[in-house]
């Protein structure tokens, strides 16, 4: 039987988001319903509000999530009801080309629930954020979006790991290929960036620059793990890279803020041949203008990362293990732990940078 639970809906184009009644299906082939224990408040779901990502309202928002699995549908063999899981939104189709060529994380096919959750008081169709739609005591989506860690995290922590700190956290791990004895610098430590510095710490980097125009953030990154911090509202971001490194810029720049302005920086903070990862989103106005010549005479690699390039089945497990045994602080994340009425009140400390992650609990 179809279930009624409550939900955070953005009804339209930069209005208040507010808690409905919606309808969760039962489950169908290849679908699972998940009791949600925790949803953390990311940028995009304020970006959908705000109508920045399509024109598909209302929305349910919210896709940073743990629960536990109440009820699958016919042929779901890698979930159970009772499972404790982590959400992606990227679950793999395992027969695109990426995937046959045994490179799943960057999946060309991946897929959500194929029914409807609604509206109760309309019966209008929800478009839920990244096909999760999290922000809701029960939520509908396809079985290979729920990966299954240890049930001893805690659901507000392991929920992180569903979008931005897992970004940031595979920027550095799996994108940028970050090794021991690296110099590595991120440049923006919001969320994603300290994530990418927590990241680059565990892959056992030498020297960690963090680069941010707020004192704040520094502080916050430091504490994450990074060596050396610069505020480029008041020195030169390249200049104090390069004076870190020998002279030289690190092996491995990320940039984490989603500008042509910092990836430029980013471009000529790293040594001759080093990798430069862009995990910051850009806008489809931004452009970018570099010499050519810089871009061949500078060698290396430069990369754009995907949700972190990560593999869920593979990065989720792993790094909760890690969390457990005191080698990942996730925790750090968590500024704090909110309610689902209090959703639009997080997203404006969010825009004021106030909070890394505010949290629902449920
Ligand atoms: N130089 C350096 N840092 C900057 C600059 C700049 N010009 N402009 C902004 N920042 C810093 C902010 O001070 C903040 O600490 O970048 C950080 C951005 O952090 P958040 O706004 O918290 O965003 P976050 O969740 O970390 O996401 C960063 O990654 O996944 C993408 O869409 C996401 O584009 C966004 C980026
Ligand atoms: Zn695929
Ligand atoms: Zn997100």
């Amino acid at each position: 039987m179809a279930q009624e639970v409550r939900g955070v809906i953005a009804p339209g184009k930069d209005e208040p988001v507010r808690l409905e009644t919606i309808v969760v299906p039962d489950p169908g082939p290849g679908e699972a319903v998940v009791q949600v224990q925790a949803c953390g408040v990311c940028h995009t779901d304020l970006h959908y509000k705000q109508g920045g990502i399509s024109d598909d309202f209302p929305f349910l928002l919210g896709h940073e999530a743990a629960g536990i699995v109440e009820s699958v549908g016919a042929g779901v063999t890698d979930v159970a009801p009772g499972d404790f899981v982590i959400l992606n939104w990227r679950a793999v189709c395992g027969r695109c080309r990426a995937c046959l060529r045994g490179r799943p994380w960057y999946c060309f096919d991946t897929h959500n629930a194929e029914q409807k959750m609604t509206l109760a008081s309309t019966g209008q169709e929800l478009s839920p954020a990244l096909g999760i739609g999290a922000f809701a005591e029960k939520t509908l989506v396809a079985a290979g979006q729920c990966t299954k860690v240890d049930p001893s995290v805690s659901a507000q922590v392991a929920g992180l790991l569903g979008c931005g700190v897992m970004a940031g956290i595979g920027a550095a791990i799996n994108t940028g290929q970050v090794g021991r004895g690296d110099t590595v610098a991120v440049i923006g430590c919001g969320g994603v960036g300290d994530a990418a510095v927590a990241g680059a710490n565990l892959a056992g980097a030498a020297k960690i620059i963090a680069v941010d125009i707020d004192d704040r953030k520094l502080e916050t990154a430091r504490s994450m793990g990074a060596t050396h911090t610069v505020n480029s509202r008041e020195t030169d971001p390249v200049e104090a890279i390069r004076e870190l490194t020998g002279g030289f810029g690190a092996d491995v720049v990320i940039e984490a803020v989603g500008r042509p302005e910092t990836y430029k920086q980013a471009f000529y903070a790293r040594d001759l041949a080093g990798t430069v990862v862009l995990v910051g989103v850009p806008t489809p106005e931004m452009k970018l203008e570099l010499p050519l010549l810089d871009v061949f005479g500078r060698g290396g690699a430069l990369k754009s990362s995907w949700y972190g390039d990560c593999l869920p089945s593979r990065d989720f497990p792993m790094l909760i293990d890690l969390h457990l045994q005191g080698r990942l602080d996730l925790g750090a994340f968590v500024t704090e732990t909110i309610e689902l009425t209090d959703v639009e009140k997080a997203f404006e400390r969010m825009h004021h940078g106030d909070v890394l992650r505010s949290v629902v609990v449920l």
